[in-house]
């Protein structure tokens, strides 16, 4: 402060000191909290700029009215749109949180939709916005397909929860039931409560809750849905034991905390859901072992079309170079695929490749937040 006083003498320096204080609110998104969209916790912006200006607001005022008019008539916490006047298309997607009511989606949409007219008052070809409540995103291309991008990241809390080694083992649990059971429930969407358990018998079994909400967004396929989730888990993985996080990317959304952050009645049992996909593998296996000679020439014919299919490794540089040029925009989630030893073929996270895809991932995101 002395010294920010001392220069204000010096009106140039003073003129510089602004200019960066807001360089850095517009990149990092300190904006004021509502309760209904809390944190921003991204904001990126393609580097192409589309050269039909005219058109292009046309459509992309006309693809986010569409959506509102969805989410306010039909009550609905996902919608989509597409806009293709002049053949100048501007597709568009918004999720929000579902234990937000619709008036607070609204109110979410509306933020967002502030951040994304930053971006896009220059006509950047492509913008998505995340908070805690909504995730708001246009593109001059087909993506709501797309389950993950190189953006992928996560925003970890600034406190450790206590009793930090049971905590970090029930998340780890918490983290991989949500995964296992999202991708089956009809609506991609589950929020949960777990108690801590706890070890320490004289603190009057006062152990933590974990808050815990997953969501996939409506226009991928559960297989889709599990990838997004299992990269989403492994950014969560580093925040621990942090008391809360958010993991974030194009096609899901996870965040937890020992804070309570949606209605009590909004909790759901998932272990349904766990239970289910056990019993449908063993109903498969029981029919097939009639024939054991069966079983065992598909398993040699599994392990070979996974030496097979295993995709030559691209080189790193590939990757953040088209990250750096394109920024959020036009980048395939086949790309990304091919570029990380194909992540979705391991089935358990933290084994063989997959640590090192993440590795890979983590590259992207220190260019991506450039
Ligand atoms: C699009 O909406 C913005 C903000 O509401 C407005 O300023 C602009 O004039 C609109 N553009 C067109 C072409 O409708
Ligand atoms: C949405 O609701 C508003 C007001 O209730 C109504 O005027 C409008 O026609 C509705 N739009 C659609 C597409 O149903
Ligand atoms: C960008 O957003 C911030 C709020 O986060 C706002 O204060 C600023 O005026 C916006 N800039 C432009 C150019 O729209
Ligand atoms: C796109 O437009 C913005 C705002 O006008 C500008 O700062 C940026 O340099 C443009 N990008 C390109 C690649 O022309
Ligand atoms: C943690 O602290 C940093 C720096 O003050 C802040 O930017 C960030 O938003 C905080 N994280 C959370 C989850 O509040
Ligand atoms: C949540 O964790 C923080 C950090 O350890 C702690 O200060 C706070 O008391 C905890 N809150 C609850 C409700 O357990
Ligand atoms: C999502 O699906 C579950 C299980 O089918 C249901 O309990 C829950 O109410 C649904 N949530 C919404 C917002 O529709
Ligand atoms: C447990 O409860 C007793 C009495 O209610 C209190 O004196 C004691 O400090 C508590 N212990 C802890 C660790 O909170
Ligand atoms: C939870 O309770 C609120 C009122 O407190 C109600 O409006 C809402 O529909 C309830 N949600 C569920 C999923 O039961």
């Amino acid at each position: 402060m002395v010294l920010l006083g001392h220069h204000l003498n010096n009106p140039l320096l003073f003129f510089i000191i602004l200019c960066s204080c807001f360089w850095n609110r517009s990149l990092y998104g300190a904006v004021s909290v509502e309760p209904s969209q809390g944190l921003l916790l991204d904001r990126g912006c393609s580097q192409y700029n589309n050269s039909n200006l005219g058109s292009f607001f046309e459509n992309l005022n006309a693809s986010l009215g569409e959506m509102r008019t969805q989410v306010r008539n039909q009550s609905t916490h996902f919608a989509t749109a597409m806009k293709n006047k002049e053949n100048n298309p501007v597709y568009a997607l918004f999720l929000c949180r579902d234990y937000l009511p619709v008036a607070d989606c609204l109110d979410c949409f509306a933020a967002a939709e502030v951040q994304i007219r930053n971006c896009s008052y220059g006509g950047a070809s492509g913008a998505r916005v995340t908070y805690d409540g909504c995730f708001l995103r246009y593109e001059s291309n087909e993506f709501k397909e797309q389950n993950t991008d190189a953006g992928n990241r996560m925003k970890c809390g600034n406190h450790s929860a206590r009793e930090a080694t049971a905590f970090d083992s029930a998340m780890d649990q918490v983290l991989m039931n949500l995964q296992i059971a999202i991708p089956r429930i009809a609506n991609f969407s589950a929020a949960t409560e777990t108690k801590v358990p706890n070890n320490n018998n004289n603190n009057n079994g006062t152990s933590s809750i974990i808050y815990a909400f997953a969501q996939c967004i409506l226009t991928i396929t559960p297989q889709g849905c599990l990838d997004c989730l299992k990269i989403g888990h492994q950014n969560l993985e580093t925040c621990l034991p942090n008391s809360e996080g958010r993991a974030f990317d194009t096609g899901c959304f996870i965040r937890y905390s020992n804070i309570s952050f949606f209605p009590h009645n909004y909790t759901m049992d998932i272990t349904p859901y766990l239970k289910q996909g056990g019993s449908s593998k063993m109903a498969i296996i029981g029919g097939v072992s009639g024939g054991a000679a069966l079983v065992l020439i598909l398993l040699a014919l599994f392990g070979w079309l996974r030496k097979s299919k295993r995709p030559k490794r691209v080189p790193r540089g590939d990757i953040l170079g088209a990250t750096e040029l394109k920024g959020p925009v036009n980048y395939g989630y086949k790309d990304l695929k091919s570029a990380t030893n194909n992540f979705s073929e391991e089935n358990k996270i933290g084994e063989g490749g997959f640590g090192d895809v993440y590795k890979v991932i983590n590259l992207i995101k220190i260019h991506f937040q450039v």
